[in-house]
């Protein structure tokens, strides 16, 4: 029997539960691997300059990314509710405050904001299908491939159709329900892809600026590095890790009682963090070899990868299939994304989840139009970060997902009795301890010091 929990009973949640361990890892890592991966990792690296950039990704990645993913997994576990109502059951149960449910409706609103740009970005993959397919790319030079981007983002019309597109794909499968919408849609995704970076990597190998795509990538120069790059890393980190928003711990309220979550959140992380290597290592020798921009922004990967695989034999094939599966990727994300408000208003305003999903949906439908129109009609309406995409993406990365995670991982070591924590994650031994020390001292303090430092 539990010691903290009222009745003693284990809590079940309302919207079903994972079919098995390996179900809660695939969903988990479906969220994970996505847009983070393939198209901003890459494009923020050549926007940071490399080496120092990725060296204090990895890190943040491995000190303060895998802690807050447990601690999420085990506050959502314990919870098994909507992150809004966890949070406020948590706090009173662990002697604290209702007050943290505020925690939970920072995650829904970051997710709400992430996803409103996401599936712009998302929305430019289904129409890479669609040029990749038809042949758009094959034979064509650089100077051709970086004009054909160019033009397509100033395209309001097709570039809104197909974030309308992605959104209604999003919400068919959020109003279909956790066991039959999310894991099916998990299951092949992310071996293709990755079986697809690997076809690539031997491409980029044989493109003769393997060498400098991988100095580029390894060598770390710390003088290219300021604060707001530091900031920009640990952002990245959350950001592609689907942490600080209370996504994970949603999914971590349908995970069954015995599965470790120590184990689970050590495959998502590597996982993940292969797979955006992997990208990097794609990407860059392509970048250098035909004399592109790394630092092109947002367009980088649209750029890169059409006219590599627009020089290969079968290159409509291929290129046809990347953005199939980076299309899937995304949607992937996008389910994890809106999964804490859908599962909010369900619960809290007794909607049906088909109901919650099309609310929910047409909001983050509305605001991106914001991120749309920040690539054309409103590109030269800037301020602080830039365009409104730029603040968008600048408030949820870098300051929403940090906060959220310090924030977490400060209910998990603090708030949180040992007993509590210690139940969840399967006794008090060396993980136990290690997670303990990363969530109550190293994350907090880390994320604070680069928050301050960067903002000041
Ligand atoms: N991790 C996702 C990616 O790399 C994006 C993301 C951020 C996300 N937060 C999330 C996905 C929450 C699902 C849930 O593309």
């Amino acid at each position: 029997m539990l010691s903290n929990q009222a009745g003693g009973e284990k809590r079940t949640s309302l919207h079903g539960h994972w079919s098995s361990r390996m179900a809660f890892i695939l969903a988990v890592t479906g969220s994970a691997v996505g847009l983070g991966n393939i198209w901003k990792f890459p494009y923020v690296v050549g926007e940071n300059g490399g080496g120092a950039f990725v060296l204090v990704y990895l890190v943040c990645v491995f000190a303060i990314g895998m802690p807050v993913m447990m601690s999420e997994i085990l506050i959502g576990r314990r919870g098994r509710r909507n992150p809004i109502a966890t949070m406020e059951l948590l706090g009173k149960e662990e002697g604290s405050s209702a007050h943290w449910r505020w925690l939970g409706t920072l995650g829904v609103v970051a997710g709400i904001l992430i996803l409103s740009y996401y599936s712009v970005i998302a929305g430019w993959t289904l129409s890479y299908i669609v040029k990749s397919a038809t042949g758009t790319f094959a034979g064509a030079t650089a100077a051709q491939v970086v004009a054909d981007h160019e033009a397509f983002k100033l395209n309001t019309g097709i570039t809104s159709l197909v974030h309308t597109l992605f959104m209604g794909l999003t919400i068919f499968v959020v109003a279909r329900g956790v066991e039959r919408g999310l894991e099916q849609a998990v299951r092949f995704m992310v071996p293709a892809l990755l079986i697809m970076m690997i076809v690539l990597l031997g491409y980029s190998i044989n493109s003769g600026y393997f060498a400098t795509g991988v100095e580029f990538m390894f060598t770390p120069d710390f003088s290219k590095l300021g604060w707001n790059s530091v900031l920009a890393a640990m952002g990245q980190a959350f950001f592609t890790l689907s942490i600080g928003m209370g996504a994970i711990m949603a999914y971590g309220a349908y995970l069954p009682e015995e599965t470790s979550i120590a184990g689970a959140s050590a495959t998502v992380v590597i996982a993940d963090t292969s797979i955006a290597i992997l990208a990097g290592l794609v990407i860059f020798p392509l970048v250098f070899g035909n004399g592109l921009q790394v630092d092109a922004g947002p367009g980088l990967v649209f750029q890169t990868l059409p006219l590599a695989l627009g020089q290969m034999p079968g290159g409509a094939f291929f290129s046809t299939i990347f953005f199939i599966l980076l299309a899937f990727a995304a949607w992937t994300s996008a389910l994890g994304l809106m999964e804490p408000a859908v599962a909010w208003l369900v619960e809290h305003h007794n909607r049906t989840r088909t109901q919650a999903a099309i609310i929910i949906g047409g909001v983050i439908w509305l605001l991106g139009f914001g991120t749309v129109l920040s690539f054309n009609v409103l590109s030269d309406v800037k301020f602080l970060a830039g365009t409104i995409y730029d603040n968008v993406d600048y408030l949820t990365s870098n300051i929403m997902l940090p906060l959220g995670g310090m924030l977490i991982a400060v209910f998990a070591g603090w708030v949180m009795c040992r007993n509590s924590t210690a139940d969840e994650l399967g006794g008090s031994g060396g993980i136990y301890r290690a997670w303990r020390l990363l969530a109550r001292f190293v994350a907090p303090i880390g994320i604070l010091f680069v928050l301050i430092n960067a903002i000041t």
